[in-house]
């Protein structure tokens, strides 16, 4: 079976499986903390080299205080911990997203986590907070555009490396395959650029439920499709 490169998961469901199950939302969140934990051991057991998640959209600060407290209070809970882990498995990890709308605490640890890991050169697992693609765009815009009026880059040089250069996925390839939990179809803003030749699929299953075997049935059915990128199949009529 050939393991996508890179990964990507939107973190979706939360909300329904603590509904179904009758307990509070943080309940469900907390939950899906637990998906993801099993998922990256898995994603590092498996050999996948780049592993991406949405777990924090630019939009999700329009939920209740208490929601997102509650999921702000799940960092400072997971993110020490996933450092432990990831010095353990040699990961590397990485944020995308502007980080500097959290409080301070969690901006320390997110820092903290990305540098203590630097070096790690097995799994790079990236992280969504307070991300949106169309925010990553108009961030990378402006920093072109300062290194436009600073002489550095002339207008007609830009090109889509420039793009891709200055977005908070710097150096990482596009992910081969973008997996949405929770049967919606949609993308919510994640990845607009980077996921323009992705493979997209979209379980029915809730996030927090999302298993080993749901992440390999995925792959079987990433195997199974023809990536063209525009191009055609020479030996077909
Ligand atoms: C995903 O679960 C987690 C975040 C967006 C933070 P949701 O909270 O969106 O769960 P549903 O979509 O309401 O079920
Ligand atoms: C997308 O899910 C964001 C994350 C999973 C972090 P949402 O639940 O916020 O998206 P919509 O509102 O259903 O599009
Ligand atoms: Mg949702």
């Amino acid at each position: 079976m050939n393991i996508p490169s890179h990964i990507a998961i939107i973190l979706d469901g939360n909300g329904r499986w603590a509904k179904k199950k009758g307990v509070p939302r943080a309940l469900g969140h907390k939950e899906g903390c637990e998906a993801l934990k099993r998922t990256l051991d898995f994603c590092n057991d498996i050999g996948v080299k780049y592993f991406s998640v949405y777990a924090f959209s630019t939009e999700n600060w329009k939920r209740s205080r208490a929601e997102v407290f509650a999921l702000i209070q799940l960092m400072r809970f997971y993110l020490p911990r996933l450092e432990k882990r990831a010095m353990e498995k040699n990961t590397r990890v990485m944020t995308m997203g502007d980080i500097s709308a959290f409080p301070g605490d969690v901006q320390k640890m997110l820092d903290r986590l990305k540098s203590t890991t630097a070096g790690n050169t097995g799994l790079c697992f990236i992280m969504g907070f307070n991300y949106g693609g169309r925010d990553e765009i108009r961030r990378a815009v402006q920093k072109i555009a300062e290194k436009v009026r600073l002489g550095e880059l002339e207008p007609q040089d830009i090109s889509e490396d420039t793009i891709s250069a200055h977005l908070d996925t710097a150096g990482i390839p596009d992910p081969d395959l973008i997996i949405r939990a929770s049967g919606e179809m949609r993308l919510s803003n994640f990845m607009p650029w980077q996921g323009a030749y992705a493979e997209l699929e979209f379980p029915e299953v809730l996030w927090p439920d999302f298993s080993n075997e749901d992440l390999m049935k995925a792959i079987e059915i990433y195997n199974g499709r023809e990536r063209r990128f525009g191009g055609r199949n020479e030996d077909e009529a």
